[in-house]
């Protein structure tokens, strides 16, 4: 049974997930928590290895299919490797995306549908997050927010697969419990402050004293 908190930062590129991340990582070593930090698509020698081919510029030929199996692959080893030893282990896990990333850009935004969401449910083998932030904001101001020469090969396509990818993700806040809207167009502080309440609320409810795993 795992025993750490699983936590999924979401949103559009350029909602400013890194430094909510960073901002959320301090917090908990604040409060003596191990917290291990990672990313998708990445997180392990493999999985990084896999990154680089999906998000090469140059891979313009890549079929949305390969794409979505890749993104799946990167997430199985990560989850693996990293993120259920860590949770039995009783660490907290950050994770700059994970598995809504795939079903809001390959299953809205390539428009594959539900495959998505089951090619996934091989890949995670159960170990869902207990949390997840979906930081909103309007996928243009989001996309305006990085350099054209800085975009990799999902944050160049066009702003209509941006949006469909952030349709993507406020049904999926509708449909989920788990995944909790942030209105990411607010100061850094203001957005921080909220997502530090909403943390507190989770290890109260939690009813165990997450310092002592
Ligand atoms: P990043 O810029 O947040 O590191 O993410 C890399 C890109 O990959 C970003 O444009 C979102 C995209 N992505 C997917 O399309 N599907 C996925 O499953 C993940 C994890 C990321």
């Amino acid at each position: 049974m795992k025993k750490g908190l699983f936590i999924s930062i979401e949103g559009p590129d350029g909602s400013g997930k890194s430094t909510q991340i960073a901002a959320l990582k301090e917090y908990f070593e604040q409060k003596g928590m191990d917290v291990v930090l990672t990313r998708e698509p990445g997180g392990t020698a493999i999985s990084e290895k896999i990154r680089e081919i999906i998000l090469d510029k140059n891979n313009q030929e890549m079929d949305d299919m390969t794409e979505a199996l890749l993104y799946a692959a990167a997430r199985a080893q990560h989850v693996a490797q990293i993120i259920k030893p860590a949770l039995m282990a009783g660490r907290t896990v950050i994770c700059d995306r994970f598995i809504d990333s795939s079903i809001a850009y390959q299953g809205y935004g390539r428009q594959l549908g539900d495959c998505v969401r089951i090619i996934n449910e091989y890949a995670v083998r159960g170990c869902m997050p207990d949390i997840t932030f979906l930081l909103k904001m309007d996928p243009k101001i989001g996309k305006s927010r990085i350099r054209d020469e800085e975009q990799d090969r999902l944050e160049l396509e066009k702003l209509e697969f941006h949006q469909r990818v952030y349709e993507g993700y406020v049904e999926m806040e509708k449909a989920f419990n788990r995944i909790v809207g942030i209105d990411a167009a607010r100061s850094i502080q203001e957005i921080s402050a909220d997502i530090i309440a909403q943390i507190e609320a989770v290890l109260q409810e939690d009813g165990r004293n997450r310092n002592d795993l």
